[in-house]
């Protein structure tokens, strides 16, 4: 490749040089390397380059990527790709990677360092040394052998974290909603279903999940009051997953014990007002920060963008999906039905699941199927994990313990295409069937042992019951009470004969309160009533759209 046809590549926070190197010596790339950009500097730098790599420093904005006609990829060398504004990359086509393992070890090795540093109050000791002290009472810690560790949050790091605890003697109860019984077995942890149930039995908190919706101000006032009095509380994940002023009050009352931080909800940040109180040991975001962690992300992140500018291919993509245009066309509505499904399943089974089978029937059998894999694994975790797309999926599945069995069958006996999975996991399994009506509709034709023929829209309500006369007109009567509209309407049942077990799935304009939803299961006809959210009929995912 000639001066002229070299692509160029801007590295946008320090990385280690052995990265730096291959970038180097990469023949068909030139690039330059500007850190602490920000605001128009950074919009105007980053519409001069083919590539951008990246750590957490550099925030890039929907703004600085505004208008944007030359960059094609952003990768991040390490995992939260939270600085990186993704929906604004995917609507200009720059695909976002990243390098999830590379710094796994170091950040949970950090994590117990300032467990341990918290426990034998390192700092301090350290401060009144150095301030001509020499106060041995003062500084009298607590073992950590013997006390109970919870977890939230049991992927990579967090696994890695446990399994450093039990090695110092500590019990570690953990939550994660992925975690079935079997793995935590396996791990050795005693696993709890809710938050809410390991707090008043924990000497230690730490978090490892993403921070989402789900996971901001996590543990806020209500779960500071619920933990044992003396509990220590660290996080090496995310600033905002404890909310900060909950810690503040919770070591003012005296309630909590400690609390150990390396992330912020706002970074960089130096005046936190725990910077200042006693049992609180803070360190400024240096998880991932050693020599072993910034070489390994550092090479990857490299050689990720070196082979996307190169060859086009896309590895560890947390934004599109690595589908050639012409198949994507071809499939992209049967991924529509293979989303849902998982959305669907994922809900329906509403617990923890270790095994999916999936079968694709009739036209599907002939298609390679392992996008319609990742698209049903996209619409089964999406909603725990901030950077499942059809790309990493089925992989974040499997991290997680979830046994994907897939098969063919050219066989279509009713549609000419269907999808049927079933999701098993602590002794409940569910199962549905999926296909496309015309193009574009999809709908769901089987739930558990029943036939429907149900719109895969919106949100819906699933409930079982006898097959009585009465039951269509009494749920009805209740939804329209509440102020609840029902779209469309479709029952099934097992037997032909009616007095069996029926079901019945109602499309509904607005969702129903649990209130209603007691109200509906009231009639002793009615066994359950489930509310099933799915996006809305042509609401497809950032990866599809
Ligand atoms: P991971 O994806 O392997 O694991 C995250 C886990 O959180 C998953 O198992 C997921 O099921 C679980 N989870 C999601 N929502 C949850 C919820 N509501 N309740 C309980 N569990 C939930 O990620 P990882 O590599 O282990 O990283 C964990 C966190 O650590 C991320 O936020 C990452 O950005 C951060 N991190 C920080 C540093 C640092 O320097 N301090 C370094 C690396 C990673
Ligand atoms: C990450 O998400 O990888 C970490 O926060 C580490 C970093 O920002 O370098």
């Amino acid at each position: 490749m000639n001066q002229s046809t070299k692509a160029r590549v801007i590295v946008l926070d320090n990385i280690a040089e052995e990265g730096l190197a291959k970038l180097k010596a990469a023949d068909n790339i030139d690039f330059d390397i500007k850190t602490g950009l920000k605001g128009e500097e950074l919009k105007a730098e980053l519409a001069n380059y083919d590539g951008a790599v990246c750590r957490s420093g550099v925030k890039i904005t929907a703004e600085s990527l505004e208008g944007n006609k030359k960059l094609k990829a952003i990768v991040r060398a390490g995992v939260g790709t939270d600085n990186i504004d993704k929906p604004a990359a995917t609507r200009l086509g720059i695909v976002v990677m990243n390098t999830p393992a590379g710094n796994t070890v170091s950040t949970a090795e950090h994590a117990m360092a300032l467990l341990l540093g918290l426990s034998r109050n390192v700092a301090p000791a350290m401060e009144s040394l150095k301030a001509g002290r020499w106060d041995r009472k003062k500084f009298q810690g607590s073992q950590v052998a013997g006390k109970t560790l919870g977890v939230i949050g049991l992927g990579r790091i967090g696994q890695e974290v446990s399994a450093r605890a039990k090695a110092f003697g500590m019990k570690v109860i953990g939550y994660d909603p992925f975690l079935t019984g079997e793995r935590a077995k396996e791990l050795g942890i005693a696993k709890v279903e809710e938050v809410k149930n390991m707090l008043p039995d924990v000497d230690y908190l730490t978090v490892h999940t993403p921070l989402t919706p789900e996971t901001t101000n996590l543990i806020s006032h209500d779960e500071v009051k619920q933990l044992k009095q003396g509990a220590r509380l660290i996080n090496c994940a995310r600033g905002g997953i404890y909310d900060n002023e909950a810690l503040v009050a919770g070591l003012e009352s005296g309630h909590l014990g400690g609390v150990a931080l390396d992330v912020y909800p706002d970074e960089p940040c130096t005046d936190n007002p725990l910077f200042q109180m006693d049992n609180v040991l803070c360190t400024p975001h240096l998880g991932a920060s050693t020599d072993e962690a910034q070489v390994e992300v550092a090479i990857e992140a490299v050689d990720l963008m070196i082979n996307y500018l190169s060859t086009g291919e896309i590895r560890s993509a947390v934004n599109t999906i690595s589908l050639d245009p012409k198949t994507l066309n071809k499939l992209r509505h049967h991924l529509d039905v293979a989303h849902r499904m998982g959305r669907l399943l994922s809900q329906w089974h509403g617990g923890a699941i270790d095994h999916c089978a999936l079968e694709f029937q009739g036209e599907l059998a002939e298609v390679d199927s392992r996008s319609l894999v990742s698209a049903f694994c996209a619409g089964l975790i999406g909603h725990i994990s901030d950077e499942a797309n059809i790309i990493n999926s089925e992989m974040l599945c499997r991290e997680r313990g979830i046994e994907i069995v897939r098969t063919a069958n050219p066989d279509h006996s009713t549609f000419s295409s269907m999808i049927s999975a079933s999701v098993s996991g602590d002794g409940v399994k569910r199962s549905a069937a999926g296909t496309l009506f015309g193009k574009n509709m999809p709908r769901l034709v089987k739930l558990d042992e029943y036939q429907t023929e149900t719109f895969m829209d919106g949100n819906l309500m699933v409930f079982d019951h006898t097959d009585v006369p009465g039951i269509i007109g009494y749920v009805g009567n209740l939804l329209g009470e509440a102020g609840v509209n029902i779209g469309q309407m479709a029952v099934g049942r097992c037997s032909e004969n009616s007095g069996g077990r029926a079901i019945g799935v109602l499309n509904l304009d607005s969702t129903a309160n649990e209130e209603v939803l007691k109200q509906i299961t009231e009639n002793e006809a009615i066994q359950s009533a489930d509310i099933i959210k799915l996006p809305a009929i042509k609401e497809l995912p950032e990866w599809l759209s």
